[in-house]
Order: structure tokens, then C-alpha cells, then sequence
């Protein structure tokens, strides 16, 4: 059945026109610019923001790893409208800094609009500054230049507080003005750190360090951290605690075997609301990994359903999961272990689509805002289960009696589909539920189930109920309530009347019985049931849904009160102008939505006004405009360009630097004298090229070979070897590489030995060790035969300050990078017709391009991606460029990357785009570049259509 079917099948429109007149009124979301004061507090239960206890359902997100701000906003109101009040974002010091004291908030880097941003979206922010922030980015968010200073990261060593707190008066003041407390936005909290574990009296001062400071830069929203037990009392505390887990780990490639959950209970602080700073939300993957869809199933909806309920029932009242959203660590900014996506399994994936798990984060998240009570509660005594494969954990409000049953497999990681009763005490009595006969509570599979009993909300009485509750709203004249359970499950509700009811069943099949204490309802989840029942102080509308029907359920709330809306691929915000209801969201291929309004004279979508009609159930039946079909055109008129003129002995390297330091900043001892390490001589990013000169004459012993070691950081890492244009060889997989230089290849006078070597990234500094100081490039070089400053070197790579849009990471140090080609490709006769895949089997550098122009349809959210396919057995590693953004590192022979997602912004969907490819061949079997295409990960109807960037200062 399509999503369309089931919802027609559960709703019948009737003829009856749209005619409610609406009160005048205006929507009064608050002035964006008007700074209010609001306090965060907390206690055991709960953090409360000017007194109301509010359930932190946070997901984090990178703004440096989508490079559009354009796509912020989406972002923003995917979480928001999944239930999720915040977002909890890294500020990446080196994002940010291209060099010592210089720093950049503008273009992609504009961190007030990323900020403005999701408070219009109506979104908490918990923001994470570092300095230091791990996060698999390049260095552990360190700048690249911190890599020439030889100062103790992570310590109060006064040299590193120093830069430290550079960045820190930086950032601070960025977030101070964005603090819900005193500021325009809604950062509500501010982490100190990151995972820092150094309770020493030594590690204390530096956390107590970056407090003083923080507060010095005028942050008043609570400090808090995810340092675990380290920093909860004593010197360095925090306000609040949290806690970082992640049970499954990060080996995706068996993504049906659960390790169990833990029992977060056991780590509550006194005085502060239980926190999970970061939850896993899914894995990363390394270079040669089983890919992200196998972390996707390691992590997925059932792994949701089961852990962030367990975190629930334990007491957690804020979680947050890392990620929701991951993204790319385009340019150079991944750290060696990983490739460029950093898609992470997440509930939104990297091309921005849903994966389940978003939906059942949704269906908790929806949950969570509804029922309040959740925020205040005591563990309870349990109730019983004639099933011994499960149990119930409990806890119970102790202002309203609200009962919250946990039912769960005793052991977390069982699968078995189990069915049982569950005898639970309520202040109406004792029930063994569900009472029908020949029915069950049924857990399936991995499926917990958190029920509520003795609930009450506005005029609706739970006395309990099998089916778990989405969510709960007063809507117009009547309470509206959505059930659920997973497709074919018994459902049987009890709710409480003082006099038998009028039941309606509207669609669906329901039976009801009246017995001593109220209604019972009992059921199969199957598509969208609705009943209305009318008798109580209210009428209630009940909809029932299996799981899937859940999906197409949304939520927005108004200055009006709730709005809920069936249909359309995503509600993303709803608010009152005058008399109408002003709808954004995104559409499908299925147009049909039902919306449940209090009263509205018109309704718009996207700006553009629906006609609706009244059905029976009381919504307003809507017709949403349908996407338009996306073609792509296919990618030809490659052409082609050389692009290793290095690898030339006339090659001109006058103006390179010379290799001449004998002392470095690294942790790495050199193998051999002078210091060749690449950063050492500013090098940081990608591709660093070394020429050895030695003179060949009488009265000189020249070399007859060279052994190398490079570190490139990695099982990715690669180096290739030339002397005077013959190509020695290439080492893949290995640091170390021998090569002798054959005799027809030298010639009298100068002979040039040509090394192309990259960085993969520097090592983050989990441990304080000064790893992002790692050495990149060669470590040794030893002449064979001659003595061992027989060779003279220099060395080029990436040019700090090119492309600043783009900053520090967006070019290595490649010819034709250091150049600009993917922004300025020069003279067109330079570049020669290429048809992919590419047959060439010479080693070397070769780059590609093309022009595509798009016109894809307008007011239309595409996604779009390039990808590579080759045969098997191609040992070539490719850089991808799209407009002059580096947003991809393949590597053919180790993956699993294919496919590259593209925001839009970067790519342009209804403009030309040039794209751009470096190929680095590393041996001589034939076939380089394979066949690149564009991909379309999905297209909707929507207020989101992004074309460019916002230029940077
Ligand atoms: C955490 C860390 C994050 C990230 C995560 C794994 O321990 O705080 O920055 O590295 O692990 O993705």
C-alpha cells in the first residue's frame, strides 16, 4: 500500500468547503534582533529554561562539514521538526584560522548566520568551542600551523594556553552574542573541552583555565562537559556533566551483532540532570571500510528504539546523538584513518536524505516534547511480565502519578519476538494488559516499548495503554492523541470516563468496550486508524498507526497552538500571519495531506495558497504541488591536461624552498639530516613535491639508488618516485621504499630524483602527546653508494593563502593547485579532448575537466553527487573539484567511497559548473580516471533551492 492509500483508506474527504473565519491576529514568533533575557537552570531531574523543565533531544551537526550556508536552515529544520529542541555543534579552531592570529568568520565560515539560523528554526544550540574538539577532523580541530608549534597541547603549558585563548576570545565572542540568556539566539550551554580526561592537579588548571576564560569572555549559559566522571567536583568542574557512549563501537562490518546497552543510570551526578553528551548516532568509517550503509544497519532504527529508550528509562532527560547530521570532511579536512564522507549511518544522511532512524528519533522526539511529565521522575517499582525473556524498568512523576513502563528483552541484544502481559498496579487498580482475550503486548524482535499509565493530559484520561503514544496536542476544540506499534501488533488502550462515550470509528478497524473504569479499545496496528470519541469535557480524536503510517506524521507548534499534519515528505514550519496558516515544507511524488488546524481562513504552502476541503475526521484535506522528474545530463567533453611538470629534470625549482632545517617541531625523530618533514616548511595540506639534486661528474661518487621512508598517515598513504623524468615507482601501504637508479637514466651534471608525496591528514591529539605533530612527507632519505648528503633537496607544497573562500584546507600542492586550475583552468588550447574512462597507463598526474550546465527544476530541493565507477584492479587515487571546492579523495584501490555528495551551493542546480579532476596514477597497468557521473540522491518540492555561496570576506 502507498503512504497515499492507507492515509485515503483511513480518511474520507467529505465535500464540506474550508469556511472557518479566523480571529486576526499575528503570529508572534520573537523579533529577530531583540535581545531577552531567559534563564537555564538545573537540577537532579532536569535542565529548565525560565522555570519550565525542557527534555534535551539534541543531535549534533558540523558546520564545517556542509560548506553551504544556504543549507543550514535545512538542517536546523529537518531536527526540528523530528521532535529534536537542539543541536549540539563543534567550532573547529582551525576551520576557522588559516595562520597564527588570523581568523575567518565569513562566507562558509559565517558563524552568526549559522547561529540566527537555528534559532529561527527553533533550535537549542549546546555549543562545543574546544579548543581542542577530536571529531576524525584534521589535527582533533587543531590549525594546521599549530602543527609548527612545539608547544604541550591540552595543558596549562602557558605557550599553548596562549594560542588557546587566541581562539577562545575569538569564538566566545561569537557565542556570547548568540546566548539565549543575554544574547539574540539560543545557545543554551557551552562545553569546556572535549573528552578530557586529565584530572590531575596539572589537567585541572587547564580546565579551570578555560572556564575563567569562557566566563571572562562573557558566557553565561552553563558549562558543561563530556569528560565522563573527570571534572564533576573539585577545581576545573563543570556545571553540568555528560557523558559520551558508544556501545557498537565503530567497526561497522558486522552490523547485526549488539553489544548490550549500558545501564546509564549508575551515572548520575548528584544535583544535575542525567546527560549524555554524546550517544552514538551511528559509526565512522576507515579508508578501505565496509561503507556507511553497513554503519547505517549497525546503528539503525532498532539500535534508536532501543538504546535512546533504555537512556530514557535510566533517567537521561537530555541526549544528544553524535551525529544526526555528519557530512563531509571536504578538502584536506579528514584525518588519516577516514575518508571524505562522514555520512556516519546518521538519521540524516550526508546527501541530506532520511534514513529510519530518523523516524524513530522522530517518534521518541515527538513523544518526549508531548509528555511533559517525562522531565520529573523517580525510578518505580516495576511491573510484571509473565514472559521471563523481559522485563520493565519504571519510573514515575511524583507531581502527577504518570507512570512510564520500560518493556524491554532482559538482555538488550536479543532478537526474539516475544509475547507477553504485564501486570501493572494504577490508581484505577491492577490490570494484566492487554485484557482482550487472545491478544499480547508484543515486543518484536529488537523493539522496546515505553508505555505510559496514569496520564493525563487537558481532557484526556490514559489509564493505559499497549500502543506507545507519538504524541498528544489540544487542537481546536478537542484533544488529538497519535498511537503506535510496529505493522500487525496487538493495541489495546484504556481510557478513563466518568460516562460511556460515543465512539466513532472512522477508519480502521476498533472495537470498543465499556467497563468499570472507562473506555477500551482494542486493535491491530495496521495503517492509520482513526476513532473519535465524544462525551469527556472534550472531544478526542485518536489515530493509530503502525509505524510506517508514523512516518508522514508531523508536528509543528504555533502561536496558536499545535498543528499536525499526515502527508507530505516533511513539515518544516508552521506559523499564523493574520488568518492564515503559513506552511513550509518539502513534497513528493504522493501530494495527498491532511492537516489537523485550529482554525484558519487560508492555508499556504511555500508561500503559494492550497485549496482544501473538510473531511469527516475534521482535517482539512490539501493538494501539495508534486516535484518535477530530475534528468541529469550525462558528463562529456572531458578534456585533459598534464599536470606534474616536477617530474622533469629541467624542471625550474629555484624558487622552492630549501631543505635546511636540521631541528623540527614534530614527535617524529627525522630518519636522516635535514628535517625533509612537509609542515615543518609550512606545508600542511595534501600533496607535497621533493626534488633531490646530485651532481653526476668525475670526482663525485653519485648515488646509485635512494631508500625512502614517507609518512603519509594511514593505510591511504602513497609515494611516488621519478628520477629525471623515468618513473622508479610508486609504495602503496607502506612507509618504506627502496629505489636504484639505473644507469641509462643518468646523465652528466645535475640529476633531479622527484618524490610526489601526501598528507593524509595529521593525527588528532586524543592523548595530549603532540600527535597532530606527526611527521608528514619524508622522514629519511638515504643516498645508496655515496655518502649521505650526496642529494640536496627542496620541496613545494600547498600555498597557505590561496583560495581563502575556501580556506586552508580546500588545495594541497599539486601543480596545478598551486595554480588555482579548478578555479582559473587557463588557457583553453592547454587542456586537449578526453574521453572517459581514461585508457592511459603512465604514471604521473593528470587532470580533467568539464562543464555541465543544470536546469533543474526551481523550487525544488535536489541533492545531487558525483561518483566514480571502475572495473576492478585500477590503482589510481583522483581529487574531485566542483567549482573550485575540493570535495572529494578517491582512492581506487582501497575505497569504499563512490560516491560523492555535492551540496548545493557548491554545485550549482540551475547554473554551469565546472568540474575539475586530478588523477595520480601510481603505476603503469592500464586505466586511469573511470566513469564519472552525476547522481540525484532526491528531489522534493520545497522551500530549500540553493544555487551559490555567499562570497567570503
Ligand atoms: C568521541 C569524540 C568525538 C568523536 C567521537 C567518534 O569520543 O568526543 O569528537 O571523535 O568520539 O566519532
Amino acid at each position: 500500500m502507498t503512504r497515499t492509500q492507507w492515509i485515503k483508506a483511513a480518511l474520507i474527504a467529505s465535500s464540506l468547503a474550508l469556511t472557518a473565519a479566523a480571529p486576526a491576529s499575528t503570529d508572534t514568533r520573537a523579533a529577530a534582533s531583540a535581545p531577552k533575557t531567559h534563564r537555564i537552570t538545573f537540577d537532579k531531574y532536569s535542565f529548565l529554561i525560565d522555570g519550565k523543565r525542557t527534555y534535551i533531544w539534541s543531535g549534533e551537526f558540523h558546520p564545517y562539514r556542509l560548506p553551504s550556508p544556504g543549507l543550514w536552515p535545512d538542517i536546523f529544520q529537518k531536527m526540528k521538526a523530528a521532535g529534536f529542541n537542539t543541536a549540539s555543534i563543534y567550532f573547529s579552531w582551525g576551520y576557522h584560522s588559516p595562520r597564527d592570529g588570523q581568523y575567518d568568520f565569513s562566507g562558509v565560515r559565517d558563524l552568526d548566520k549559522l547561529l540566527d539560523d537555528a534559532r529561527d528554526a527553533g533550535i537549542y544550540v549546546i555549543a562545543r568551542p574546544g579548543p581542542y574538539i577530536n571529531a576524525e577532523v584534521d589535527s582533533g580541530g587543531f590549525p594546521l600551523w599549530l602543527t609548527e608549534k612545539p608547544v604541550r597541547n591540552r595543558s596549562p603549558d602557558p605557550a599553548y594556553l596562549k594560542l588557546a585563548d587566541q581562539w577562545m576570545t575569538q569564538i566566545d565572542r561569537i557565542l556570547a552574542r548568540h546566548q539565549l540568556t543575554d544574547g539574540r539566539g539560543t545557545v543554551i550551554a557551552y562545553q569546556v573541552e572535549n573528552e578530557y580526561y586529565n584530572g590531575s592537579p596539572a589537567g585541572r588548571a587547564y580546565m579551570q583555565h578555560l572556564e575563567d576564560k569562557a566566563r571572562a569572555d562573557g558566557i553565561t549559559v552553563p558549562l558543561v562537559g563530556n569528560h565522563n566522571a573527570t571534572f564533576v567536583t573539585g577545581k576545573g568542574a563543570v556545571d553540568v556533566s555528560g557523558w559520551d557512549y558508544y556501545p557498537q563501537g565503530f567497526d561497522c562490518s558486522h552490523p547485526s551483532q549488539w553489544k548490550p546497552a549500558p545501564d546509564m543510570a549508575a551515572h548520575h551526578f548528584a544535583g544535575e540532570p542525567l546527560f549524555t553528551a554524546e550517544f552514538q548516532g551511528g559509526a565512522f568509517d576507515p579508508w578501505g571500510g565496509p561503507g556507511y550503509a553497513k554503519c547505517a544497519q549497525l546503528i539503525n532504527d532498532r539500535f534508536a528504539n532501543v538504546f535512546y529508550k533504555e537512556n530514557i528509562a535510566a533517567g537521561a532527560t537530555a541526549q544528544n546523538f553524535y551525529m544526526l547530521y555528519g557530512g563531509t570532511s571536504w578538502g584536506w579536512q579528514a584525518i588519516p584513518q577516514n575518508y571524505t564522507s562522514y555520512d556516519y549511518g546518521a538519521a540524516i544522511t550526508e546527501g541530506r536524505q532520511f534514513d529510519p532512524k530518523y523516524y524513530e528519533d522522530k517518534r521518541i522526539g515527538y513523544f518526549l516534547h508531548a509528555v511533559t511529565p517525562i522531565t520529573k521522575t523517580n525510578p518505580m517499582q516495576p511491573g510484571r511480565l509473565d514472559d521471563p525473556r523481559l522485563i520493565d524498568r519504571a519510573r514515575i512523576n511524583p507531581d502527577t502519578g504518570t507512570q512510564f513502563h520500560l518493556v524491554r528483552h532482559g538482555d538488550t541484544t536479543a532478537s526474539s519476538v516475544e509475547q507477553a502481559h504485564l501486570t501493572l498496579s494504577l490508581k484505577e487498580g491492577r490490570f494484566s494488559i492487554p485484557q482482550q482475550a487472545g491478544t499480547t503486548l508484543t515486543i518484536d524482535g529488537r523493539e522496546s516499548k515505553l508505555l505510559l499509565a496514569d496520564y493525563t493530559f487537558d481532557a484526556t484520561r490514559m489509564i493505559y495503554s499497549t500502543s506507545e503514544l507519538m504524541t498528544i496536542a489540544t487542537i481546536g476544540s478537542r484533544d488529538v492523541a497519535v498511537l503506535y506499534g510496529r505493522h500487525g501488533t496487538d493495541g489495546e488502550t484504556l481510557l478513563g470516563f466518568a460516562a460511556r462515550p460515543k465512539v466513532t470509528v472512522l477508519a480502521g478497524h476498533v472495537t470498543s468496550h465499556w467497563e468499570q473504569h472507562g473506555l477500551r479499545l482494542d486493535y491491530r496496528h495496521d495503517g492509520l486508524a482513526q476513532v473519535l470519541i465524544e462525551g469527556g469535557s472534550k472531544p478526542l480524536l485518536l489515530l493509530i498507526g503502525d509505524n510506517r503510517a508514523t512516518q508522514s506524521i508531523w508536528r509543528q507548534d504555533t502561536s496558536r497552538g499545535p498543528v499536525l499534519m499526515i502527508g507530505s515528505h516533511l513539515l518544516r514550519s508552521a506559523h499564523y500571519d493574520d488568518g492564515t496558516l503559513a506552511l513550509t515544507g518539502d513534497g513528493d511524488s504522493d501530494t495527498h495531506a491532511w492537516l489537523f488546524a485550529g482554525d484558519a481562513s487560508r492555508v499556504t504552502w511555500n508561500g503559494r495558497p492550497l485549496s482544501a476541503t473538510r473531511t469527516a475526521s475534521g482535517a482539512l484535506a490539501l493538494t501539495l504541488p508534486a516535484p518535477r522528474p530530475v534528468v541529469l545530463p550525462t558528463l562529456d567533453h572531458w578534456t585533459r591536461r598534464t599536470g606534474a611538470p616536477e617530474i622533469a629534470r629541467n624542471f625550474d625549482d629555484a624558487h622552492w624552498k630549501i631543505a635546511n632545517r636540521t631541528t623540527t617541531s614534530s614527535v617524529t625523530k627525522p630518519g636522516t639530516l635535514p628535517v625533509l618533514f612537509a609542515d615543518d616548511y609550512g606545508f600542511h595540506t595534501g600533496n607535497t613535491w621533493y626534488r633531490g639534486h646530485f651532481t653526476v661528474n668525475t670526482g663525485h661518487v653519485a648515488p646509485t639508488g635512494l631508500k625512502l621512508k614517507v609518512m603519509s598517515g594511514g593505510k591511504a598513504g602513497a609515494f611516488t618516485v621519478w628520477l629525471n623524468g623515468h618513473f622508479l615507482g610508486s609504495v602503496t601501504g607502506s612507509e618504506l621504499g627502496a629505489f636504484s637508479f639505473p644507469s641509462r637514466m643518468i646523465v652528466p651534471g645535475d640529476n633531479v630524483v622527484s618524490v610526489l608525496t601526501v598528507d593524509m591528514g595529521h593525527e588528532e591529539d586524543y592523548d595530549s602527546t603532540g600527535e597532530n605533530r606527526t611527521a608528514r612527507g619524508i622522514v629519511s632519505a638515504e643516498p645508496v653508494g655515496a655518502t649521505a648528503n650526496a642529494i640536496t633537496w627542496r620541496l613545494q607544497g600547498a600555498i597557505v593563502d590561496e583560495s581563502p573562500l575556501r580556506g586552508p584546507y580546500n588545495f594541497g600542492g599539486l601543480y596545478g593547485e598551486r595554480r588555482e586550475w579548478p578555479i582559473k583552468p587557463g588557457n583553453p588550447a592547454d587542456w586537449h579532448p578526453a574521453t572517459l574512462p581514461a585508457d592511459t597507463s603512465t604514471p604521473g598526474v593528470t587532470w580533467y575537466r568539464t562543464s555541465v550546465p543544470l536546469d533543474l527544476p526551481k523550487g525544488q530541493d535536489t541533492s545531487l553527487g558525483l561518483q566514480i565507477k571502475d572495473p576492478p584492479g585500477r590503482h589510481y587515487r583522483a581529487m574531485i573539484f566542483v567549482n573550485g571546492w575540493q570535495m572529494g579523495n578517491y582512492v581506487a584501490d582501497l575505497g569504499p567511497q563512490h560516491r560523492f555528495p555535492i551540496p548545493d551551493g557548491v554545485i550549482d542546480p540551475h547554473g554551469n559548473n565546472n568540474i575539475t579532476i586530478a588523477v595520480w596514477k601510481t603505476d603503469r597497468t592500464p586505466g586511469g580516471l573511470g566513469r564519472v557521473s552525476l547522481v540525484d540522491f532526491g528531489s522534493y518540492t520545497s522551500p530549500i533551492d540553493v544555487s551559490t555561496i555567499p562570497a567570503g570576506k
